[in-house]
């Protein structure tokens, strides 16, 4: 598949370029700064790929590079969520445009494109409730706000799937193909986290859900490569099975 992804100089995103690379896409990289990605990665690795430079606020920029280079498929890890409830980064304005970006190119390609972006575990449910972990854990909710802007467009609009970690750490800092499917793989599930360790202590009135969450966080902790490799495995497997949804995910190892 040949894909369009955005963020490539961070911490998923560079780990994207390898795990994408190893299950055979074929790799555009949009970024604001080519230079920057230059020197990131091994030359063995910018040779294998085409870089387009851009800014990910920019829908129509996005959507000419989605036609221009022909992608079928987008990935965007491009911008954070802001930590504290109270505070705004650029996310908001980025993930309005790659949306929109995503939808026009597919629009007037005549063609539903696939997307994956970066969510956040707040926007998974407490099993069993039906209610957000973020209400319990008020953090980083710019990614609520995502998901529900993915989930008000029009059917057969976009192909999008979420992907919503707790928290992702290195493994390495070696961004070369050779080890770059070779990872624990993860269990996932949509809407929730999966494999959740619930307890009775859920039923303390006011803080015990939250107590449970925190309790839970650890296990939830995935390796960037992890992710990337998740992505990259679902994008060439091609079933579809995150279609529309927000995905929780575990490592397969984890009691
Ligand atoms: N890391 C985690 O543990 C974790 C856990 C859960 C969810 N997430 C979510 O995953 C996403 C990515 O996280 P990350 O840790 O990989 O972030 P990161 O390392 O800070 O990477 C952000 C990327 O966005 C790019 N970017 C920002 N503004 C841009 C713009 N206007 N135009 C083009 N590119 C722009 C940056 O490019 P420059 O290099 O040019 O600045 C960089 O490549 C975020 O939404 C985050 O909330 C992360």
């Amino acid at each position: 598949m040949k894909v369009l992804l955005l963020g490539a100089t961070g911490n998923i995103g560079s780990r994207l370029i390898p795990a994408l690379l190893a299950h055979h896409h074929s790799v555009v990289a949009y970024v604001r700064s080519p230079s920057k990605l230059q020197s990131l990665l091994p030359a063995t690795l910018h040779e294998q790929i085409l870089v387009v430079q851009g800014d990910a606020t920019d829908s129509a920029a996005i959507k000419r590079a989605i036609l221009e280079h022909r992608c079928e498929a987008v990935v965007s890890a491009a911008g954070v969520a802001a930590l504290a409830p109270w505070s705004h980064g650029d996310l908001p304005v980025i993930f309005k445009a790659v949306v929109e970006g995503v939808r026009a190119a597919g629009a007037e390609g005549g063609k539903m494109l696939r997307l994956w972006v970066m969510g956040g575990q707040g926007v998974l449910k407490y099993p069993g409730t039906g209610v957000a972990l973020s209400k319990y854990f008020p953090i980083f909710l710019e990614h609520n706000a995502n998901l529900a802007l993915l989930t008000s467009l029009p059917p057969n609009t976009i192909a999008w799937s979420m992907l919503c970690p707790n928290w992702m750490v290195a493994e390495s800092r070696d961004l070369s193909l050779t080890s770059a499917t070779l990872r624990e793989p993860l269990d996932a599930e949509a809407g929730v986290p999966p494999r959740w360790n619930d307890s009775g202590l859920k039923h303390v009135p006011l803080v015990g859900k939250t107590l449970v969450a925190a309790m839970n966080a650890r296990r939830y902790r995935i390796t960037l490569e992890q992710g990337a490799e998740f992505v990259a495995g679902d994008l060439e497997n091609g079933r579809g099975e995150w279609e529309g949804k927000a995905v929780g995910v575990i490592g397969k190892g984890v009691k």
